[in-house]
C-alpha cells in the first residue's frame, strides 16, 4: 500500500503549506526570468536574506534583456552582499544566452544555462514551466532520507523523490523546501510540529554534514570583502590590503581566485578592477 502513504502524506503536507508557508517575493511569479534570479540568489543563501537583494535586482534589472546588457560591475554592485559573486556573473551570461536564443524548458535543456545545476534546472521548469519534476537539493535529500530512515544517494535518491512528488509539482517542492527550512531542520528538528511525522521513520536517517572550515569560511570573506570595495572604485594591491586588513599571502590569494574566476581584472599598471 505504498502508494496509499504517499498519498495521505502528501495530503498532509499540503494542508500544512497552505497555512503556514512562508511569504516571499518570488512565491507565485510566473515570469521565469524573476524565477532564475531568485533561485541563483537562493543558491548557497537564506531565503530571508535574499529577499531585499531579488528585490533591488528586478527593479534595476527587470528583462533578462537589461541583464544581458549590463555592465558586471553594475550587476556586482546589486549582488556583493550577497557572497559567492561568481553566480552574479553565471546569471549575466545565463541572461545573455537566453536573450540570444530563447528559454531552454526542460531540466535536460536548462542545465546548459551557466549557473543552472540540476537541482536549480528542476526548480525552473516545475516553477516556471509547469515540468512535473522533483527539485532535488540538500535539504529535499535530508526530508526523504528521514521519511526513508536511511541516508539516500544518487539513483536511491532520485527515485525516492520521484515516487513522493505530489501534483501538483510546483507546490510540491515549495512545501517540502519549507518544511526543510522550517521544521525538518538539519541538527534539532521540530518533529513535534511536523506535518508528516505520521509517515516518517525520524531524525536519525540523516547525519548532519561537517560545517565549513574557518580557513575557506575567511577565505570566502576575504573574497566578497574585495568585491564590495572594487565595485565602488579600482584599487591596487596595497589599497586592497588596507582596505581589508587581510595578510598580503591571503589578499594575494584572494585576489588570484577573483581573476581565475573572470570576476576581476588586473591591468598592465598593476591596478585591480570588475571585469567588463
Ligand atoms: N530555496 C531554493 N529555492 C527556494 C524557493 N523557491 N523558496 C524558498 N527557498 C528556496
Amino acid at each position: 500500500m505504498t502508494l496509499l502513504v504517499e498519498e495521505e502524506r502528501n495530503a498532509s503536507l499540503f494542508s500544512w503549506y497552505r497555512a503556514e508557508q512562508r511569504s516571499f517575493p518570488w512565491r507565485g511569479e510566473t515570469d521565469p526570468y524573476r524565477i532564475l534570479v531568485s533561485e541563483a540568489m537562493l543558491q548557497q543563501t537564506q531565503a530571508s536574506r535574499v529577499i531585499p537583494f531579488y528585490n533591488r535586482f528586478v527593479t534595476r534589472f527587470p528583462t533578462v534583456e537589461s541583464l544581458a546588457a549590463a555592465a558586471l560591475q553594475d550587476v556586482l554592485a546589486l549582488w556583493a552582499g550577497l557572497g559567492y559573486n561568481s553566480r552574479g556573473l553565471r546569471l549575466r551570461e545565463a541572461a545573455r544566452m537566453i536573450a540570444a536564443d530563447g528559454w531552454p524548458t526542460t531540466p535536460a535543456t536548462l542545465v546548459d544555462l551557466p549557473g543552472v545545476g540540476p537541482y536549480t534546472a528542476s526548480a525552473l521548469a516545475s516553477f516556471a514551466f509547469g515540468a512535473r519534476v522533483p527539485a532535488v537539493d540538500t535539504n529535499l535529500r535530508r526530508v526523504l532520507s528521514r521519511w526513508h530512515g536511511e541516508p539516500l544517494n544518487g539513483a536511491s535518491l532520485q527515485a525516492a523523490a520521484a515516487t513522493a512528488l505530489g501534483d501538483p509539482a510546483s507546490d510540491w517542492n515549495q512545501a517540502m523546501m519549507d518544511l526543510g527550512a522550517t521544521t525538518c531542520v538539519s541538527k534539532v528538528p521540530l518533529c513535534g510540529a511536523c506535518p508528516v511525522r505520521d509517515w516518517c521513520s525520524g531524525p536519525a536517517g540523516h547525519t548532519p554534514p561537517r560545517t565549513q572550515g574557518r580557513f575557506e569560511g575567511s577565505a570566502r570573506q576575504l573574497r566578497g570583502a574585495i568585491v564590495r570595495s572594487l565595485v565602488r572604485r579600482d584599487a591596487t594591491f596595497r589599497d586592497v590590503v588596507q582596505q581589508t586588513g587581510f595578510p598580503t599571502t591571503q589578499v594575494e590569494m584572494a585576489l588570484a581566485d577573483l581573476m581565475s574566476e573572470q570576476l576581476v581584472n588586473r591591468d598592465e599598471t598593476g591596478v585591480y578592477r570588475i571585469a567588463e
